[in-house]
Parts: C-alpha cells; sequence; structure tokens
C-alpha cells in the first residue's frame, strides 16, 4: 500500500498507524481544515529545493535517482506528481513518503503547523485503536518497565554490569535501556494489574503461552533490554542480553505485527538526522556498537542485528543519504557472506564503502579504547567496495586464482548501474589481474543477473501500478477540475459506463461534493479521502497530472468520452468473440447463432 510496505509483514507495519484513521480517529473536517490551512510548496520546500518554473514548482524527485527535475508541485491543485516514477499525492502523503512515517504522524505534524487540533480520544491499549497501535502502546509500557526496574533497586546489578561497560546515565534514558526481572511472570503481572490482556501481550512478543497449560510466561528474563524503535521513534519490539557469558547471549522479539526484523534498523530513529547532515550512513552490527558510539557524539550509525542487510533496510537508508560505510570487524572481513551483503547496496545505488577495525575491537569498544575523533577517521580511512572486495579476494584466493576472483568479482561489477562507473572498474580489474578487458567483457556477458545467493526476504516491486484505462483517467482528471467539464460528463455517461471500479468511487465523490453545492475541488483535499485506499489514490494522483498538461479540456472531455465509449464497445466485442469461440468449439449452434447476432448489431452501432 505504501513505499515500503509490499512484503506481508511489511504492509502491516507500514500502514498500522494509518488505519487508526481507518478506524475514524481523525474527522475529515479536522483533515480538511488542516489542508485548509497549509501550502504544499511551503510543506516540501521545507524537504527539497524547489524551483518555480510557470504556475507550478518543480524539483528533483526525492523518490528516485534523476538529474532532470519531473518532480511538479501544483499549488492550485496542493498536490505534488512526479512524472518519472508516478509517486504523488498531497501534502500529508508527501510526509508520510518522505519520512516513511504513518497518516497519523503526518497529519499530527501538518496539525502543529496550521495550528490545528486534533481530538486524542486514544487511551493506551484502549477500546477503538487498532491492534497495531495497541501493541505500539504495550510495548511502550513494558519498555518503561524494564528501563524503571533497571533505575530501581532490585535493577543495581544490571546497571553495575552497564556501568562497568561504560554507559553514562544519560545514555541510558535515551535508548531507554532496561532490565528485565528474573522471575517469570514479572511484565504479565505488571500488565495484569492495567487491565491489558494477555492475548496482546502474546502479540507483541512479551510472553509466551505455556506448553505446560500454565499460561503466559515472560519472554525476556533477567536481560538487558533494548527496546528497538522504528523510524519514527515507536517502540516495535525488544532485545535482550545476558549479564554473563551464558547462551544465547541474545534473544529478540519474533516476528509480529508491528515488528519485522527485516525492515527495521536499530538507531535510525536516533541517526536519521546525523545521516542526514554527514551524507553518510554508518552500518554496524550490534546494539552496543549502536548506543556507545553515540555516548562519543558518533550520531550516523545504524544496526542490523545481527542479519545480512536486506533491500527493505537499504531503502530506508536511502532516503537519508547515498553513502554507506559498512564497518567490519576484521575476523568478519573475509567472510564470503558479509561480501554478498554488500551487492544489496550497490543494487540500489549506494556509493559503499568498508571500514575495517583493528583485531579484536569492534565499534563499541573502539570509541571506548580511542581518542574522541578517532572513529570518524577510521570512517574517512574506508575503502571503496570494489578495491576493498578485490583485496579480500586476492588475498583468499591468492593472485593467480583469476577464474576465482573474476567468478565473485563480475557478478558486483553487473549490479553497478552507472554504466561508466562499471567500466571504470572493468578496466581495474582487468589491469589488476593482468588480462585484457575484452575478456572480462565478454565473460561478464554470461553473468547471471541474480547468482547463488538470496536475501532473507525478497523484495517486491518498488510500485505497483495499477492498469486503468487512459481515457476513463483523463476524463477523470478533467472533470475534478472543473465543475462545467464534470456535468458535462455525466450527461454523456453512465457511472455503468466506466469500467475501473477506483474511478467510479471517485467520481461519486466529486459529484457528492458538486452536488451539495462545491464550485471547486480542492484536489489536494479529495485525495485525502482516499488516504486508505491505494489504487483510488494513485488514480486520481495520475489523472490530474494528465489533465494538467491538457491544452483543450472542453474537447479533450468530448475526445475522451469518445474514446471510452468506443473502448468499451470494443472489450463487448472481444468478450462476444470470446465466447463465440467457445460456442463453436463445443458445437453449440443456438449459441453460436445467438452471438454472431449480438456481434452484428453490435459492429452496426455508431460510436458517438
Ligand atoms: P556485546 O557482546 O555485549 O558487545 O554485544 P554485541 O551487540 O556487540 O554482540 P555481537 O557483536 O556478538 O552481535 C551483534 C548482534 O548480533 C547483536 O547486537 C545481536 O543483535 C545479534 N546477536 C548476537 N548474538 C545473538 C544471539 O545469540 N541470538 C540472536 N538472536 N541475536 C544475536
Ligand atoms: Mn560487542
Amino acid at each position: 500500500m505504501f513505499r515500503f510496505q509490499e512484503d506481508k509483514e511489511k504492509v502491516i507495519v507500514g500502514t498500522c498507524a494509518d488505519n487508526e484513521n481507518a478506524m475514524g480517529m481523525i474527522p475529515q473536517e479536522i483533515i480538511d481544515q488542516i489542508l485548509d490551512r497549509i501550502d504544499i510548496v511551503e510543506v516540501i520546500s521545507g524537504y527539497i529545493p524547489v524551483k518555480k518554473a510557470g504556475r507550478n514548482f518543480k524539483a528533483n524527485c526525492p523518490f528516485h535517482d534523476e538529474k532532470t527535475p519531473s518532480f511538479v508541485i501544483s499549488p492550485d491543485k496542493q498536490i505534488y506528481h512526479c512524472f518519472g516514477c508516478s509517486a504523488g499525492g498531497n501534502a500529508i502523503r508527501f510526509i508520510m513518503e518522505y519520512e516513511n512515517t504513518g497518516f497519523r504522524e503526518a497529519i499530527e505534524g501538518l496539525a502543529a503547523r496550521a495550528g490545528v487540533k486534533i481530538p486524542d480520544d486514544r487511551k493506551p491499549g484502549g477500546e477503538g485503536a487498532s491492534i497495531a497501535s495497541k501493541l505500539y502502546d504495550i510495548n511502550k509500557l513494558a519498555a518503561d518497565f524494564y528501563h524503571n526496574y533497571l533505575r530501581s533497586d532490585k535493577g543495581k546489578r544490571a546497571l553495575d554490569y552497564l556501568k562497568k561497560r561504560g554507559f553514562n546515565s544519560e545514555t541510558l534514558s535515551k535508548f531507554k535501556v532496561g532490565f528485565a526481572p528474573e522471575a517469570w511472570d514479572s511484565l504479565r503481572k505488571h500488565c495484569e494489574g492495567k487491565k491489558i490482556p494477555v492475548e496482546l501481550l502474546r502479540k507483541a512478543g512479551l510472553t509466551i503461552l505455556s506448553e505446560k497449560g500454565k499460561g503466559d510466561y515472560d519472554r525476556f528474563r533477567n536481560r538487558i533490554i533494548f527496546p528497538i524503535f522504528n523510524e519514527r521513534g515507536h517502540v516495535v519490539g525488544f532485545g535482550g542480553r545476558v549479564l554473563d557469558d551464558s547462551l544465547p547471549k541474545y534473544i529478540n522479539t519474533p516476528e509480529t505485527i508491528i515488528y519485522s526484523k527485516s525492515n527495521v534498523l536499530y538507531g535510525l530513529n536516533f541517526s536519521k538526522i546525523g545521516i542526514r547532515e554527514k551524507s553518510c550512513a554508518v552500518i554496524v552490527e550490534g546494539y552496543m556498537d549502536v548506543v556507545m558510539p553515540f555516548q562519543y557524539d558518533v550520531t550516523n550509525l545504524v544496526a542490523t542485528s545481527g542479519t545480512a542487510l536486506t533491500p527493505g533496510q537499504v531503502s530506508m537508508l536511502k532516503k537519508y543519504t547515498g553513502t554507506a560505510v559498512m564497518v567490519f570487524d576484521s575476523d568478519q572481513a573475509g567472510e564470503s557472506a558479509s561480501l554478498r551483503g554488500l551487492d544489496v547496496l550497490i543494487e540500489k545505488g549506494m556509493n559503499v564503502k568498508i571500514a575495517t577495525l583493528p583485531k579484536g575491537e569492534d565499534p563499541d569498544s573502539f570509541v571506548r579504547n580511542n581518542e574522541p575523533g578517532a572513529f570518524y577517521g577510521v570512517i574517512d580511512n574506508a575503502k571503496g567496495l570494489f578495491e576493498y572486495k578485490l583485496d579480500v579476494l586476492i588475498q583468499r584466493l591468492g593472485e593467480r586464482n583469476i577464474g576465482g576472483i573474476v567468478d565473485e568479482m563480475l557478478p558486483t561489477i553487473t549490479k553497478v548501474d552507472n554504466a561508466v562507473v562499471q567500466s571504470d572498474y572493468l578496466r581495474r580489474l582487468a589491469e589488476r589481474l593482468g588480462v585484457h578487458e575484452a575478456s572480462l567483457r565478454h565473460e561478464m556477458g554470461k553473468v547471471k543477473p541474480d547468482y547463488s545467493y538470496h536475501y532473507e526476504t525478497e523484495e517486491k516491486p518498488d510500485k505497483k501500478s495499477y492498469n486503468y484505462k487512459n481515457s476513463e483517467l483523463h476524463l477523470l482528471g478533467l472533470a475534478v477540475l472543473d465543475k462545467k467539464l464534470f456535468l458535462r460528463m455525466r450527461e454523456e455517461l453512465a457511472p455503468g459506463e466506466f469500467q475501473d471500479s477506483s474511478i467510479k468511487k471517485i467520481i461519486d465523490v466529486v459529484g457528492e461534493l458538486f452536488d451539495k453545492g462545491e464550485d471547486r475541488i480542492n484536489p489536494g483535499k479529495l485525495l485525502s479521502r482516499f488516504q486508505q485506499d491505494e489504487p483510488a489514490r494513485e488514480a486520481l494522483v495520475k489523472a490530474l497530472a494528465k489533465a494538467e498538461i491538457t491544452q483543450d479540456p472542453g474537447k479533450a472531455l468530448i475526445d475522451c468520452i469518445f474514446c471510452v465509449r468506443k473502448e468499451n464497445k470494443e472489450d463487448k466485442l472481444k468478450g462476444l468473440t470470446l465466447r463465440l469461440k467457445k460456442a463453436q468449439e463445443s458445437s453449440d449452434d443456438a449459441e453460436v447463432k445467438k452471438l454472431l447476432v449480438e456481434i452484428n448489431k453490435l459492429h452496426k452501432e455508431k460510436v458517438v
């Protein structure tokens, strides 16, 4: 439904907050009020540079890579649209996409700007909230519970451990580090006291149903707790570390409605500002490797939490920067798994570098053991992916194993989107190995786009496009923008003559508004009525974009009406012909006869 939410889990993760509005939390009048008071150009220009171009404004699209601007903002319509990647919507949508936030978050931000108060009748875990928002609330409650326990007398043992490892109090508060009691049911009881159903605790992954029929017990016991925040700062899950050497060292929240480990980057909520400021994201492995460097003012890190980097995570980062530095510890350096994980960055058009830490160090220990600023020194000295990978391969396979090296290097090079860079890589590889560039090119032709490995989650195409009839779409755009044209269209075409249900739906809403006495529709506001309805939203944006570039709307309207009728006729003919063929195959003579008559009649009908 939204940008990153094509995976099943992701759909839920990304839209839960949006559904809050589907629950009727924010009345449409309030949304209209907010949209009346803000200006989309002002909103968007707060995020990206925009330039005036005639009545509209233009910008380089922030949602795909481009050098010439195809991103248009219309102050009249209060919408934006990208002709390159078809992103589009109103101001709310822009913020949701750009910040990767939910509907409620986006609208709350805009409401604050507009000075509109949103009525808030939510209670933690209360009736009426969506399951997802209940889980957010419960997670927050649990994070507070663990954090308070750490700060209590009983948390002394854990607090001592953390202090010994160098954490200061401010850091513990910022990251809301906590401690889970040793008992089997502390959290469960705490929540029972707050009348939270145990089913919800289980759904949040905080308790586990005992197989012995003894009800639920706490998942996290006697562990240091790191709440895992999503990009927006909601607690979506937890990582729990033992205080000694016992195993497993960490346990984590399982996949839940709001937590999917391949779609979260630990620390991103804190570091997104730093990443943008420094135009670089530093990718590390563990919770400790984010939290401790932060304490030492390294503020652009995220952690994958022990898994290989996924395409979804890279997409999240790409909104903030085009450069990523992976920090490897020295024994990790040669692992082919980590090398291949880098290809996902390349594919997404990231400039990838690799920094290696001295033997035995991870980012956590490194910042503690070195002068301030030394960590940034390591980052600045990071090697380009190409050099790095080649060095590792040569070291591992030996300089003379040209076949082996080429086999590993070519798939990576193939993934480089930029032809100039790709060419440069090939030339350098040939030079380094002492082979002809031409033979490398020849070999490259044989490389399958996707080789032996796979990612943990497969990413579906970034944007699904719905298949609308062009003429219906164009017609819709023209009719929304001009009441006279709308009325004309309604005279000419019956609702049944539209084939696309989304388009029909929009026309109904627009018709109602006009009938109520509106003379002009604010497309930005109209869009907010279809916030939950992706096909309708997409149709409307496309329709408006088409209408925007129409020279003579009156004439275009007539042409479109003609086309819609003609297409309907053709579709009907196609359907009849198909049935005819079937009837002929099954020698159903009566049916054949009947269909032939119908087809003939239709042929003679004139489209006017
Ligand atoms: P310290 O050893 O306390 O410094 O923690 P660390 O975060 O540096 O741990 P490490 O480098 O061993 O692991 C990196 C990350 O992998 C951790 O932060 C966890 O997210 C994850 N991880 C490590 N061990 C386990 C484990 O036993 N189970 C799971 N599920 N994840 C783990
Ligand atoms: Mn560590």
